[in-house]
């Protein structure tokens, strides 16, 4: 049910709509940041492996996006590759010289902990991530290393703990270059971000108050680039898709040039109704600066409109979870316009209640 005219500047409503506490979560995403790379990473054993020849981060959803995080922060850095997997099995390759980060916010998602098991069979070194649940108990039958999270808050809006340990784990194995500077400039642009797109700040200058509006009754399409903003993309679209119950689309550049970009013809009633939201960063290809200038021209007499929301920061961190937290607060903002409650995702729980008796 719609509720017209939510008016998004009226706090105590946005508080009322919230039953799961997602604003509360939101805002603590500084202080879980922080906590999450000085307290838990520091906590977990380091497995012995002597030579790391690729690494899987394995996980759905909400656990699944730090993997993304990981994989694009890292490419750059690291020599080896990192892949995530989302599904029951793992790729051919994970061997012992394979690391294997299986995360599960709650420890009993089943693909997980299918992945979880073949890793173990394959001799992989595994640490797991997770609350507890049934993942935490194989863990501790195992010996493997866990890092373990408070639980109490939903697995999207806990990417602080599913991602930083593993950033610092990998800093610790001397696999990723140990700086902690980058890190700390993150939290901090976190904490001034915050009082920007909190729903204290009213309409006119809260940036992710806007974007909802501009998202609302339409159909949002995100745009990232590749090796940069692509898991921003991705992860908005999610945010989108569990907190607000919309649909969202997201796509990279510059693959979009070469295929979803001719599709902005037809039907043209449909297309009307799409709103792109392109996410920027100085730090991509200066030919992707070009083809984002060609694209928008393309778009612009096409879809509803388009919207560029801009990183800041210093450090690749910063900057992509500067995006994140935009985006994070817009979709509980267009939850609120949609007069939907953002905390509960009953779809999932349903599926999950459903095969559990499968
Ligand atoms: O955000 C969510 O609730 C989901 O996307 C979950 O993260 C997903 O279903 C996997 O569950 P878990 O994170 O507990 O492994």
């Amino acid at each position: 049910m719609t509720i017209r005219g939510f008016d998004l500047d009226n706090v105590d409503a946005l508080y009322r709509l919230d039953s799961a506490g997602t604003f509360t979560s939101l805002g603590g995403l500084p202080v879980q940041c922080a906590e999450a790379c000085w307290d838990l990473a520091e906590q977990v054993g380091l497995p012995e492996i002597e030579a790391i020849s690729n690494i899987v981060v394995t996980g759905l959803g909400g656990s699944a996006i730090g993997g993304d995080l990981l994989r694009v922060y890292a490419a750059g850095r690291i020599s080896v590759p990192v892949v995530v997997n989302r599904d029951y099995v793992l790729p051919e390759f994970v061997a012992p010289d394979t690391l294997v980060f299986a995360v599960s916010y709650s420890g009993n998602t089943e693909e997980t902990l299918s992945a979880y098991g073949e890793a173990r069979a394959k001799g992989a070194s595994v640490i797991a991530v997770t609350t507890g649940g049934k993942l935490g108990e194989a863990a501790l039958r195992d010996g493997v290393p866990v890092i373990k999270i408070p639980g109490g808050i939903a697995p999207r809006a806990a990417t602080g703990f599913l991602f930083l340990p593993t950033l610092r784990v990998l800093q610790k194995l001397g696999v990723l270059p140990g700086k902690v500077d980058e890190i700390t400039e993150m939290i901090e642009l976190l904490k001034n971000l915050r009082k920007k797109l909190d729903p204290e700040t009213p309409a006119e200058e809260n940036p992710a108050k806007q974007i909802a509006r501009k998202l609302h009754r339409r159909i949002p399409v995100i745009w990232g680039s590749a090796g940069t903003t692509e898991v921003v993309a991705q992860r908005w679209k999610g945010q989108i898709n569990e907190n607000a119950k919309a649909p969202a689309y997201w796509n990279v550049l510059p693959e979009l040039n070469h295929n979803e970009i001719v599709g902005f013809q037809f039907p043209l009633e449909i297309l009307n109704q799409v709103h792109v939201i392109i996410l920027r960063d100085e730090h991509d290809h200066s030919r992707v600066h070009k083809r984002i200038e060609i694209t928008k021209d393309i778009i612009k007499d096409v879809a509803d409109g388009y919207t560029e929301v801009w990183a800041s920061g210093n450090g690749a961190l910063a900057r992509l979870y500067s995006l994140i937290y935009t985006g994070d607060y817009a979709s509980v903002y267009l939850a609120a316009l949609y007069g939907v409650d953002p905390g509960p995702v009953r779809v999932i729980d349903h599926l999950k209640k459903e095969l559990a008796k499968q």
